[in-house]
């Protein structure tokens, strides 16, 4: 089994922001689906697995206040954290493995793109669900991009679960009503072009 902090500090420690396959200059489609979730400036947001995604300077222009952004990696945030500069300070920063970790406090938006998909084992999954469900209340959304069934099949040369709206919907269980799915072409800085799916959801 992959050591998943040693595997993503060393992508972090060695690539540059637009040397590794998700960088995207403008999240758009999450962006879009965090707007669909009615999204107040007081919204409680985290982006899971959110590296050193320049979602949470999106968010921050945005006028939302109340971000938290989740990696396994740490240097990975602090890459964030450099290119955020002062704003920095206004996030909450969590270095863990959402597989293991322990939520403090509820949050009103869960985002993932490409987190949840490097769960290939069940156990994984049913423990991603079970810190889910505690981090987010009921009425709370949650927003999850993933391959999609013709996407790749591997990340950073990691195996990836894919999925489509139902599957998904299933892998998260009853506690949460499917409301919107799209399909994302997502273009590498490369030039190449994966598939994508994101899902948004309700916890009933
Ligand atoms: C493909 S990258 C996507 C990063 C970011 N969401 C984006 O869209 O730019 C996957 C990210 O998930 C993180 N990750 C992978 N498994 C994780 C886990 N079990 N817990 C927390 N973070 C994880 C990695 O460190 C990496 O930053």
């Amino acid at each position: 089994m992959v050591d998943r902090t040693a595997h993503w500090q060393a992508v972090y420690t060695t690539k540059a922001e637009n040397e590794v396959s998700w960088f995207q200059e403008n999240p758009a489609t999450s962006l879009r689906l965090i707007a669909d979730a009615n999204a107040s400036a007081d919204s409680a947001i985290i982006d899971i697995g959110g590296g050193a995604s320049r979602l949470v300077d999106a968010l921050l222009a945005q006028g939302f206040r109340s971000l938290a952004v989740l990696d396994v990696s740490a240097a990975a945030l602090e890459a964030a954290k450099t290119r955020l500069g002062p704003a920095s300070a206004d996030v909450e920063w969590i270095v863990a493995d959402v597989t293991k970790w322990r939520p403090a406090k509820s949050y009103d938006i869960w985002h993932d793109r490409a987190a949840f998909h490097f769960l290939t084992e069940a156990a994984d999954r049913e423990a991603y669900v079970d810190r889910l469900k505690s981090a987010i209340a009921p009425g709370g959304q949650v927003i999850i991009g993933t391959f999609a069934p013709d996407g790749p099949q591997k990340c950073s040369g990691l195996v990836v679960q894919r999925y489509d709206a139902t599957s998904l919907a299933e892998a998260l269980g009853s506690s949460f009503e499917l409301i919107d799915n799209l399909a994302d072409a997502h273009r590498t800085p490369w030039g190449a072009i994966q598939h994508f799916q994101f899902s948004r959801f309700r916890r009933i």
